[in-house]
């Protein structure tokens, strides 16, 4: 197995935020194990999961924390975005508050991240589509707007899982 041995050239922290059920764990479980489940459990205080990749001839263990999006199960906050050096913050393109939350994820974030930390928005739950509440374009210009990287995936069907984090670690390194 390619993972066994290898020497580690850099470590990258990397934090997923977003409101509950918006499908961070699950994204999260398709890209550390190639998994998926549709009756996940809320995520009580902090996880994480790595995976070791190439980027350009190097090898990169990608450290992925992972949290609940419900404040009361919710870890310290300093903590969790201490290291980080890219984040991910997730809502569900058929529901729209979760959306409109993400100013307020950002902000958490702008207020305990470096200020260098590469962020890409993601619009999950793609597969579902016929129930879309968030149109495209919206999510395009709030990215555009605060400078972030966006793509709309599903955990599900896997679609632009491995394009989103790969997206974010060839960023930052
Ligand atoms: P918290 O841990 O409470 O913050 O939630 P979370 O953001 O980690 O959500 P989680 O990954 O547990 O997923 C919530 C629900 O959405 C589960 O029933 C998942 O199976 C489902 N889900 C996650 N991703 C997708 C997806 O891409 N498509 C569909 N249809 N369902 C998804
Ligand atoms: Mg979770």
């Amino acid at each position: 197995h390619g993972e066994f041995n290898q020497k580690i050239d850099y470590v990258f922290k990397v934090v997923l935020i977003g409101d509950s059920a918006v499908g961070k764990s699950q994204l999260l479980a398709r890209f550390s194990r190639n998994e998926f489940s549709l009756d996940s459990k809320a995520t009580v205080g902090v996880e994480f999961q790595t995976r070791t990749l190439n980027i350009d001839h190097k090898t990169i263990k990608a450290q992925i924390w992972d949290t609940a999006g419900q404040e009361r199960y919710r870890a310290v906050t300093s903590a969790y975005y201490r290291g980080a050096v890219g984040a991910m913050i997730v809502y569900d393109m058929t529901k729209r508050q979760s959306f409109d939350h993400v100013v307020r994820w950002l902000e958490e974030l702008r207020g305990h991240a470096d200020k260098n930390i590469v962020v890409m928005l993601i619009g999950n739950k793609s597969d579902l589509s016929t129930l879309r509440a968030v149109p495209i374009e919206d999510a395009k210009e709030f990215a555009q707007g605060e400078d972030l990287f966006f793509m709309e995936t599903s955990a599900l069907e896997s679609t632009n899982v491995e394009t989103a984090f790969l997206t974010v670690l060839t960023e930052i390194y």
